[in-house]
């Protein structure tokens, strides 16, 4: 998945001299959908736990309080060597970390009672094999909890915004695929053998400069971004309430299955 020059190298070259940024960020380690995921886990108290495209550890150290194991997983061997080293800090002895692709996971059928993957799927080559994957670990009666940036689900205006947001985001990061809409979330769920429920959605404010420093975003193409904003129809000014600083917010998906 990660020759030279593919898709997976540049996920790999975007990530991994990013770890330490990961794990500090703010909005990565804060968050209503993280607090739900830390009670959801201090409720079921669930096993084994396979935290698919880990990043910066945040759903990790949410659950791993609540958990028997919990198995970080990421296709960045840098920022699972930032988790690791995290995880030790917080006395979290309960956390291992496995190199692995979404799409290609090294576990056996049935391994997992909870699989959560946050803020990973919109840069995975493709949504369907992943899903597929996540479904294939799962025990019998296990929750699969996905939580993504989503294009906006704003009838009528859904192609206009859905563009921009890809657009400023592909700019940003060039390792970025795409932010699903949530009925394209459901529809590859049920695809991949889920039975997802009713989405719930969340909106989160980006600050601009951190946003854009946490991927070292070239100065040309930030000046770029900054300038697409500045023209940015009413609609979509006020969809995701940019900032004159050019911060702004998402929309973000739930879906517990
Ligand atoms: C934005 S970070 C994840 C944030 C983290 N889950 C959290 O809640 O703070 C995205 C992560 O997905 C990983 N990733 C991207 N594509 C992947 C894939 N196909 N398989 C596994 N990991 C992947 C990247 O290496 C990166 O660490």
């Amino acid at each position: 998945m990660s020759g030279a020059g593919t898709h997976g190298a540049l996920v790999q070259k975007q990530f991994s001299p990013r770890a330490a940024s990961y794990v500090a960020s703010l909005v990565h380690a804060q968050g209503e959908d993280l607090e739900r995921l830390a009670a959801w886990a201090r409720q079921h108290h669930p096993g084994d736990v396979l935290d698919l495209g880990c990043g910066g550890g945040h759903v990790s150290f949410a659950v791993a309080p609540h958990a028997g194991r919990v198995v970080a997983c990421d296709a960045s061997a840098e920022m699972l060597l930032a988790v690791a080293h995290e995880a030790q800090a917080r006395e979290m002895g309960n956390i291992e970390v496995r190199e692995a692709w979404a799409e290609r996971l090294p576990f056996e059928d049935g391994s997992f009672d909870l699989v959560a993957s946050r803020f990973s799927a919109h840069h995975w080559q493709a949504l369907g094999p992943g899903l597929s994957e996540a479904r294939r670990v799962l025990r019998p009666g296990g929750t699969a909890i996905f939580i993504d940036t989503v294009a906006p689900p704003v009838a009528l205006l859904e192609t206009l915004l859905d563009t921009w947001l890809q657009t400023i985001e592909l700019m940003r990061d060039p390792s970025h695929v795409r932010d699903w809409s949530a009925a394209q979330w459901v529809a590859a769920l049920q695809a991949a053998g889920f039975a997802p429920g009713t989405p719930q959605f969340f909106r989160r404010r980006l600050d601009f400069n951190a946003w854009i420093e946490r991927m070292a975003t070239p100065p040309n193409i930030i000046a770029a971004v900054r300038a697409l904003q500045q023209q940015a129809p009413e609609e979509v000014r006020r969809h995701f309430a940019i900032e004159r600083d050019g911060s702004f917010e998402i929309d973000v998906a739930w879906l517990s299955c």
